[in-house]
Parts: structure tokens; C-alpha cells; sequence
């Protein structure tokens, strides 16, 4: 049984097979194609933090295998409020499922989900922790539009601290001889049980203007305004960072933005039509991606 809680339950091997099989079934993913691979099986996401892309691209992906989905996405409706644990609702969901995707505002919630599970758990974001399954669109999508994943130097600009996605990507990011520059506010820097275990080059900055033109990619992310424990602390950070067309002028031809999405206010609304905006592209790859996971893991592919 395959749990994915972290990015390090995935080694290089292993993403790169994913990366191949969604190629693959990005046809199927679009529609163009019809599979019936995970016919019969039954996806369960768990929901008890907001989502728009990850759960629905989740259960896109396995009903455009010939899956079908249950579950939730607002726990107030569940035994949740009636005071029932994590662990014991975990037992239950999993029992009437194939597999579980869980996304939960406490850091460490899938792990401990996995413990209590009879039936593969996928953590879909835990907190301020891990969110390996957008790892894997995020790598999907820059292989796509860079053509390749080694070599790259590759910014990660915004809340580093609190954002979950960016911790998985370093990390994933470090087995392909990627140098990461990290642009951050001071308070909100990558956390050192990140870059302590990272093994090639990476820097930190906080101006983002003197580095843009090195970078092949741009990953931007929100600022976590809902995991700040003092909200005096986020209004010295909001709007720390913006993206628009003049600050791109510095920018190399080929560079690509990437962003998991939601964005506030940090890419202007006129960057979505300039050659460097990949993450409507990035948005969409989390089917095929999700498809191709969701096919090794339950299909037994
Ligand atoms: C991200 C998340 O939930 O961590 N969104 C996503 O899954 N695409 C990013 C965010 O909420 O800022």
C-alpha cells in the first residue's frame, strides 16, 4: 500500500514515471480519449480546508478513468462538528474507498491519517506542511514548457514560510541539479528543516527586481494570509511582491511563471496574456498528473 504524504515518499525514479504515464493520458484527460481503467473504484476526498483546483482536478482525473468519487468539501457538514477525531473518521471513509485524499489545516494531518487508514491516504495539503501532488503538476508543467527539469535556476517567490507548496517543490526540485533562488520577506523565509536538507545551491534574497533576469522559471505564491497567527504580522507583508509587464521587461525571452493558484494581487491581471504565463497551462496538468497517480496507485498499474 502506497501512502504519498510527502515528497519524500517519492524518489526520482518514481516522478519521472508519473511525468511519462501523464503525457500519456493527457488526451484521455482532455476528453479526446476514453479509458475505463479505474472502472469500478471509488476515490474519497476529504476536505476540511478550501480548495477549488486540487479536489476537483482529483475527481476529474478518476472519472475520466471510469472512476467514481464520494466525500466532502466542508467538514461543518459531517461528524467533524459533532466532535468525532481525525483518526476515527479516516477508518471509516477508507473502508467505504479504494483511496483517500485528505487536505486538513493542521500540519502532519495526513501522516496521521495514513496511520489510522486501510486504503492509500494522498495528502492534498496538510497546513503549512506538504502538498506533494501539486509537486508533481508543478514539475509536469515545467518540463513542458522548459522542455527539461535539470539545470534550470528556478525562483520561489512570496510566502515561503507558510506555503505549503513550495516546500514540497524545493525539495523535489533538489534531485534534478536545479539552483533555487528563494525571494522572500525576512519573516517569511524558506524554514531551515527545508534548506538544511536540501543538497545542491540555492540562495536566499529579498528584492526580486535584481535577480528576475536569471531565472528560466518564476513559481509566485499567496501570501498565507489565514495561517499567520498575528494578522499584524500579514499586513507588514501583504502585497510585498507584484507581477507585471513592466517588471518582466528584465526577464529572459523563454521565462515561465508558475503559480498553484489561487493568486490575490501578486501576478497582475495583464500578465495572463504575455508569452511568460504558464499557470492557466499548470491548472489544468493537475488532471493528467492526478490521473496518472491515481492510476498507480489504485489501479495497481
Ligand atoms: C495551494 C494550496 O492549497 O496550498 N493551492 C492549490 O492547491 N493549488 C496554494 C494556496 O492556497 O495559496
Amino acid at each position: 500500500m502506497k501512502h504519498v504524504v510527502s515528497v519524500e515518499d517519492l524518489d526520482k525514479k518514481y516522478i519521472n514515471g508519473i511525468l511519462k504515464r501523464a503525457k500519456q493520458l493527457t488526451p484521455i484527460a482532455k476528453g479526446n480519449k476514453k479509458s475505463k481503467s479505474l472502472d469500478g473504484k471509488i476515490l474519497a476526498t476529504c476536505f476540511f480546508e478550501p480548495s477549488t483546483r486540487t479536489r476537483l482536478s482529483f475527481e476529474t482525473a478518476m472519472q475520466r478513468l471510469g472512476g467514481t468519487c464520494i466525500g466532502f468539501a466542508d467538514p461543518s457538514m459531517t461528524s467533524h462538528l459533532k466532535g468525532e477525531t481525525l483518526s476515527d473518521a479516516v477508518k471509516m471513509v477508507s473502508a467505504y474507498s479504494d483511496a483517500v485524499v485528505i487536505r486538513h489545516p493542521r500540519e502532519g494531518s495526513a501522516k496521521l491519517a495514513s496511520e489510522a487508514s486501510d486504503v492509500p491516504i494522498i495528502n492534498g495539503g496538510d497546513g503549512a506542511g506538504q502538498h506533494p501532488t501539486q509537486t508533481l503538476l508543478d514539475l509536469f508543467t515545467i518540463k513542458e514548457e522548459m522542455g527539461k527539469l535539470d539545470g534550470l535556476n528556478i525562483g520561489m517567490v512570496g510566502d515561503l514560510r507558510y506555503g505549503r507548496t513550495v516546500h514540497s517543490l524545493s525539495q523535489a526540485l533538489d534531485r534534478f541539479k536545479t539552483k533555487l533562488f528563494f525571494i522572500s520577506p525576512d519573516i517569511l523565509s524558506m524554514p531551515s528543516h527545508i534548506t538544511d536538507e536540501l543538497t545542491g545551491k540555492w540562495s536566499s534574497h529579498e528584492k526580486l527586481d535584481e535577480i528576475l533576469g536569471k531565472l528560466d522559471v518564476l513559481y509566485v505564491t499567496r501570501i498565507q494570509k489565514e495561517r499567520f497567527p498575528d494578522i499584524e504580522d500579514y499586513k507588514k507583508v501583504a502585497g510585498a511582491y507584484r507581477i507585471d509587464l513592466e517588471l518582466l521587461k528584465n526577464a529572459k525571452s523563454k521565462m515561465r511563471i508558475l503559480h498553484p493558484l489561487p493568486r490575490v494581487e501578486e501576478i497582475a491581471p495583464e500578465v495572463d496574456e504575455s508569452k511568460h504565463a504558464a499557470y492557466f497551462r499548470q491548472a489544468f496538468n493537475g488532471v493528467p498528473v492526478r490521473m496518472a497517480l491515481l492510476e498507480d496507485i489504485i489501479g495497481g498499474k
